[in-house]
This record gives structure tokens, C-alpha cells and sequence, in this order.
């Protein structure tokens, strides 16, 4: 089995992005062939600033690494490595009806948020369409909010096989991380780079511990008994702790007697220690990045022996060739 998935280099990692597509994606990689790029052509429609893309792509390579990806068995490369990809965009824009972007609502939520709409936001979804059909992924793991992406890319590579021919490109399936769909932010909303309002994989411990405390809670005193519903505290807390600890974190809010500050310097305890291995993975990996580039290098190689092949076939087929 094929397994695909990309992440924007466009901020800092975030644990919205750790459990909605890295702890996935590493689990994955075990399970299928799997290939993961850092999308820096999409990052594109969202930053303007030649040095900060280029140091976030490193550092996501970085992530990518220290997170647990092994270049062993996936293949780790970067989007614009591969440039054949916009060909293929265009071949399936040429198939993409104007109403399918128009319905798009990761473009409406990003004009709704003040991005400001160019042209390349709106035809995301066929360059993100290109990006998983030109490896012939049949699996892409992703967080919930990238769904409709999926259906739009199912939709235009079903238009193309229609249009010139069965098998010319392969039909892939979403695979949605269930229990942790949607990571809240700090103010309750989905945590996303575009919101301020993350927590990120990597920072010094008083700048998390920090925004850790501004979770977003109600007022009620430290004495009276805590609503557990809605509670982003439990949510965020219930990715790092164990059962027994997020049981223990329901019971004291029932109880009473406990403040805010308390439950939120526990979410960041609980954080911390889990984080352990990625922090110090990263720090080795950041003193060796001839390393890290050689695997970014390697995985261009290998990403390409596959587009070549697929987008001969489309070729052929659309009559191009
Ligand atoms: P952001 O919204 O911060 O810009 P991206 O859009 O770059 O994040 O998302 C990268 C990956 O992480 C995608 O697979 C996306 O679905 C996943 N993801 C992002 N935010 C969350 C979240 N809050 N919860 C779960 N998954 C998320
Ligand atoms: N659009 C995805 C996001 O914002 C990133 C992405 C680009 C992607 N191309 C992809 C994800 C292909 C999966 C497959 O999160």
C-alpha cells in the first residue's frame, strides 16, 4: 500500500500537527510505502518572506525527523524538489470546475481570517490533488479539516479516468485520525499556525509553559465544582496524560478545590515529559544538518523515480505525448 501525506513549512509545528498528521504518519510508516513531503509550494499561498520559508523548511525537515520519521523506510522529500507536480496541477486543473474551488472551505476560512485570496489559494486544491495522485498514494492520512481536499482530489482524478481512460490515475482514501480529529487551540477554536493560538512541538520551557496558561477557561472560583464540559484543559490534557491522570483531572474538577492554574501547570507537566524524546532528537539532529539535507536529497531521488512514471502515463493519455 501507498501512503502519502504533506505539511505546509509555514510556521512553527504545532501538536495540532503532531497528533492530526505526524503520530500517524510515523505509525504508517510501518505499515506501507510511505512517502511524506514538506509542502513549500503551498506554504506559498500563505507567506511572502524569501529567508523565513526557506528556514522553516528546514526546521519542519528537522521535525520530520526528530518526530520519528525514519528515512529507512519512508520517503522524506520536499515538494518543490519535484516541480513536475505543477504539470500535473495544471493537467487537472484543466478537468476542475470553476464551482468545485468556489465550494472550497479551507479558501473560504482563510479569506474569512484575513488572508489575503490570490490565485494560487484558490487553485490549491488541484495542486494538492497533483501532489498525491502523481505518486500513486492510495492512503493519506490527515487531519479532519483537509477532508473536503480529499474528496476534491478522488473527484478530479475520477474526471480524468473518465474523461481518458480507467487506471490512468489511481483513486486514493482519506484515513482520518478518529479520537484526534480536530486538536483545539488555546481558545477552544481548531489549533492551527494561522490562528495564534498554538502550542508549539518546540520552544523553551517558560515560553510553553507560558501559553499553556493562556488556555481560555471560565471564571469559576477556585473553590466551586469545574464544568468538564467543552473543557479544552481535559482535551489538551488527555493527549499527553494516561488514563488514571485524566480521570484524576475530571474528579478534582467535580470536587472543587482546585483552581485553573493547577490543572493547566499539569497539562504542562504532562507535555513536557512526553515531548522528552522529540526535544532531545531534535537537538542532535540541529547540530548535524548535512544530515538532515543528504535525507531531504535522497528522498527527491526516490520521490522522482515515481512522478517520472505516473506522469509519462498521464501524458500518453491526455494526448500530450
Ligand atoms: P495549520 O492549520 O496550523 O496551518 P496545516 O494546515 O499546515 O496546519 O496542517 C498540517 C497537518 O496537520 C494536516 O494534516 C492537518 O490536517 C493537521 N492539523 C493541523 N491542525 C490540526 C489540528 N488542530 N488538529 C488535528 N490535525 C491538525
Ligand atoms: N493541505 C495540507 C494542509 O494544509 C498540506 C498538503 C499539501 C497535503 N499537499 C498535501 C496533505 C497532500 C496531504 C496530501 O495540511
Amino acid at each position: 500500500m501507498r501512503i502519502l501525506t504533506g505539511i505546509q513549512p509555514s510556521g512553527k509545528l504545532h501538536i495540532g500537527n503532531y497528533f492530526g498528521a505526524m503520530q500517524p504518519a510515523v505509525e504508517l510508516q510501518d505499515k506501507g510505502e510511505a512517502f511524506y513531503f514538506i509542502a513549500d509550494y503551498h506554504a506559498m499561498t500563505s507567506m511572502s518572506n524569501a529567508d523565513t520559508l526557506r528556514s522553516n523548511i528546514q526546521d519542519l525537515a528537522i521535525d520530520l525527523l526528530a518526530c520519528g520519521l525514519d528515512p529507512d523506510k519512508a520517503t522524506i522529500f520536499r515538494q518543490s524538489d519535484i516541480p513536475e507536480v505543477n504539470e500535473l496541477a495544471w493537467i487537472l486543473s484543466t478537468v476542475c470546475p470553476m464551482g468545485l474551488l468556489e465550494r472550497a472551505h479551507s479558501y473560504k476560512d482563510k479569506v474569512a481570517k484575513g488572508i489575503s485570496p490570490n490565485h494560487a489559494l484558490f487553485a490549491y486544491p488541484t495542486l494538492m490533488a497533483a501532489d498525491i495522485l502523481l505518486y500513486d498514494a492510495e492512503l493519506v492520512p490527515v487531519g479532519k479539516d483537509q477532508k473536503q481536499h480529499l474528496e476534491m482530489t478522488r473527484d478530479l482524478a475520477g474526471k480524468i479516468n473518465d474523461r481518458f481512460g480507467e487506471g490512468t490515475l489511481t483513486i486514493p482514501e482519506a484515513q482520518i485520525a478518529d479520537h484526534t480529529a480536530v486538536v483545539p487551540g488555546l481558545d477552544g477554536q481548531k489549533m492551527s499556525k494561522s490562528y495564534n493560538n498554538t502550542i508549539p512541538l518546540d520552544g523553551g520551557k517558560k515560553a510553553i509553559r507560558k501559553s499553556i496558561m493562556r488556555i481560555v477557561t471560565d471564571s469559576t472560583p477556585v473553590e466551586e465544582p469545574k464544568s468538564t464540559a467543552n473543557s479544552t484543559v481535559i482535551a489538551l490534557y488527555k493527549l499527553f496524560a494516561d488514563e488514571a491522570a485524566v480521570q484524576q483531572m475530571i474528579t478534582d474538577h467535580e470536587a472543587g478545590g482546585f483552581g485553573y492554574g493547577d490543572f493547566k501547570q499539569r497539562v504542562f507537566d504532562s507535555y513536557w515529559e512526553f515531548f522528552a524524546p522529540v526535544r532531545d532528537k531534535r537537538a542532535e539532529l540541529e547540530n548535524n544538518l548535512d544530515y538532515v539535507n543528504e535525507v531531504i536529497t535522497n528522498g527527491a531521488q526516490k520521490a522522482r523515480a515515481e512522478s517520472t512514471k505516473v506522469l509519462d502515463r498521464v501524458r500518453a493519455a491526455v494526448g500530450l505525448r
